[in-house]
């Protein structure tokens, strides 16, 4: 483990994402940005975004395999005594280059890719959940929304007072939506997250980092 951060703490300064590793961080945060502002949640375009999301967080994985150095895994290793380590040294001042993530931001990398995959694979369950899953009778006559509507309130009320029991009908999309939305609101805290590391990476290596990320720039 001692000698294992030698190579990335030496490794050359220059460094620049190649463009699979660019397009798929710009398409996945145009995909958040798309299904956490804009797409109504649970219609059509939140899920094929969400496929498309899917799809290119498929496509970075399978670079981490075969994808040049600086972008597979093996050059940012999830590790939380070589981050401890790093935390170390920039408490001591001391000045660090990295062929790839830094083994902090590594921890964040990985978070965040975590946290994306719980959101696709509930995501894509609950798109593919039967219909009743949806609406417990379907398609009721127009005499029965009446009385439905009633039930709601009371559904509604029942719900306030206790959640022990749940209702039946929803047994199997409500944990599912829960895990979604959960997910949705932890991978904003780690984008805040990111966001401050690449500002005091960029404010303490000098290096302006940004533009590696950035197509045809250095
Ligand atoms: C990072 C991207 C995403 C964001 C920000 C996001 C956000 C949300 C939010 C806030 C909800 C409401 C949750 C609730 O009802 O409590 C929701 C619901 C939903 N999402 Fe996503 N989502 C994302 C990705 C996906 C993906 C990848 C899929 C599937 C391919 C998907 C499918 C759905 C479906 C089917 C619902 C409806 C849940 C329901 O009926 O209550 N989402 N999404
Ligand atoms: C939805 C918001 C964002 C998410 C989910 C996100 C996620 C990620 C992920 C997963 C990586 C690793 C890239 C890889 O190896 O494939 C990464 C790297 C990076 N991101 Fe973001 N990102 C977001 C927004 C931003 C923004 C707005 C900026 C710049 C203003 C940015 C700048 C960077 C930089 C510079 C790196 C490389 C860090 C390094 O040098 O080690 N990101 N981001």
């Amino acid at each position: 483990m001692t000698d294992s951060a030698a190579p990335l703490e030496t490794a050359r300064p220059p460094r620049r994402w190649d463009p699979v590793v660019k397009l798929t961080h710009w398409t996945i945060v145009g995909a958040i940005l798309a299904n956490g502002l804009i797409t109504e949640e649970g219609s059509n375009p939140h899920v094929w975004v969400g496929y498309a999301l899917a799809a290119t967080l498929a496509l970075r994985l399978i670079w981490g395999v075969i994808g040049p150095a600086e972008a597979r895994f093996a050059a940012f290793p999830p590790s939380p005594a070589r981050a401890l380590a790093h935390l170390r040294k920039i408490a001591q001042g001391r000045r660090t280059e990295h062929a790839s993530h830094n083994p902090l931001g590594a921890l964040m990398v990985y978070a965040i890719w975590s946290m994306l995959a719980v959101i696709i694979v509930t995501g894509v369950l609950m798109a593919n959940a039967p219909a009743e899953a949806k609406s417990p009778v379907a398609a009721p006559p127009a005499a029965v929304q009446n009385e439905a509507r009633e039930h709601e309130k009371i559904g509604e009320e029942a719900e306030e007072h206790d959640g022990a029991e749940g209702g039946e009908g929803h047994g199997e999309e409500g944990p599912l939506a829960e895990v979604h939305e959960t997910a949705v609101n932890l991978l904003y805290v780690l984008i805040v997250l990111h966001f401050a590391g690449v500002v005091f990476e960029t404010r303490r290596s000098g290096r302006r980092i940004v533009l590696a990320m950035l197509p045809g720039r250095r």
